[in-house]
């Protein structure tokens, strides 16, 4: 079976899956007769590139499209959507955190016109989940998105394979990386301003870092994981949510003469039947999972009616992590695993 994909966005973790998708073709083939054709890309500002025949992934890479790109316009991403000839579309594009879209328009448009919905982008998981997922079981197609929480590693797929019958009744982890590291950072003796200047300078906090900081990006993956696996329907502003900014040295400090260590807790429980869910710094005593989380590791804890207590610990998550998931869910959709 050949899926042909169309990828919106090439940035860092859409070029890792091509660089994936090269180094897993024998293993990919062989284990599930499966190999894969790119027949569209399409970027914010570089072009976007369509051949229902195949697109030379060196040359995808190489980025100097100019002899055979089409202008990148919205038109002509919808264009390519509907006439590049994929039956899978890979949203890799930038969130919107607002309203999901446009990556919600397209995966729509996708599902719609009988493809597969893969997305990284985890706008259009929180603000569309229940509709592209019930768009998705109408179409007998697959909706998808495992990159988009905890990078690749395999919660969102772990929850629907492994976990059959199973409530989630609360979760607790510390889901963003770049403020684990500039907390690790802190505890190293580096004020906040030193550590997010460190984090900037090896490339894991952006150049404007509120997102990660005032805990943006854990709100979103909260909201992702409150609707998917607790069927809620909640929205990144219905989070109680704190950053790490009034967090000071001494803080840290005195945190550390108690055995204690500061981190970005995301929890969630339902209470009373509204889900209460929250992004906040907490003190973390010694004997908590949570104190052992060195830099970008991240980690959670589900609390299930199954297994009790389920703990998942990522270590140092980089783009090729996060193609894994997107590679991950690019198989389960051919083998029919939604
Ligand atoms: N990096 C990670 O490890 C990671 C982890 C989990 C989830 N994600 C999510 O995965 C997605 C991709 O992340 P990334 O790190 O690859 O981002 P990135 O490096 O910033 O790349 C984004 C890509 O999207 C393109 N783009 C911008 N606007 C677009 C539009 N309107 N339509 C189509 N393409 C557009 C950009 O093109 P131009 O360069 O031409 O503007 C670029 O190719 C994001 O939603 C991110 O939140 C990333």
């Amino acid at each position: 079976m050949e899926l042909k994909l169309c990828f919106m966005g090439l940035g860092s973790v859409g070029r890792e899956l091509i660089k994936l998708i090269d180094r897993k073709r024998d293993d990919v083939q062989a284990q599930y007769d499966l190999s894969f054709k790119i027949v569209g890309i399409a970027t914010g500002r570089h072009g976007i590139l369509v051949d229902p025949d195949g697109i030379d992934h060196s040359y995808a890479l190489n980025g100097d499209w100019a002899d055979r790109a089409w202008a990148s316009t919205e038109e002509n991403r919808i264009k390519m959507i509907r006439e590049c000839g994929a039956n899978v579309l890979v949203e890799m594009s930038p969130i919107n955190r607002e309203t999901g879209r446009p990556a919600l328009d397209y995966l729509e448009l996708a599902l719609n016109l009988g493809m597969h919905a893969i997305s990284a982008n985890k706008g259009p998981v929180v603000h569309g989940y229940r509709h592209l997922s019930a768009l998705a079981k109408k179409q007998n197609k697959a909706f998808l998105f495992e990159a988009t929480v905890m990078d690749g590693f395999p919660l969102l797929n772990l929850y629907r394979e492994c976990l059959p019958a199973t409530r989630v009744l609360s979760f607790r982890g510390v889901l963003n990386s770049t403020t684990n590291l500039i907390l690790t950072l802190m505890e190293e003796g580096r004020t906040f301003d030193e550590a997010v200047q460190h984090a900037q300078e090896i490339g894991i906090a952006e150049t404007d870092p509120g997102n990660d900081i005032d805990g943006w990006d854990a709100a979103v993956k909260v909201c992702v994981l409150s609707n998917v696996l607790m069927g809620a329907d909640i929205r990144p502003q219905d989070v109680n949510r704190t950053g790490i900014r009034a967090i000071t040295l001494e803080q840290i400090k005195q945190a550390q003469l108690a055995r204690r260590k500061w981190r970005l807790v995301c929890t969630a429980e339902w209470v009373e039947g509204q889900l209460m869910a929250k992004v906040a710094p907490e003190e973390v005593p010694a004997n908590d999972p949570l104190f052992r989380l060195y830099g970008t590791t991240s980690a959670i804890q589900l609390k299930t009616d199954t297994l009790n207590q389920l703990t998942l610990l990522e270590t140092a998550p980089t783009p090729a992590q996060t193609a894994f998931g997107v590679l991950a869910d690019l198989i389960a959709a051919a083998r029919g695993h939604y």
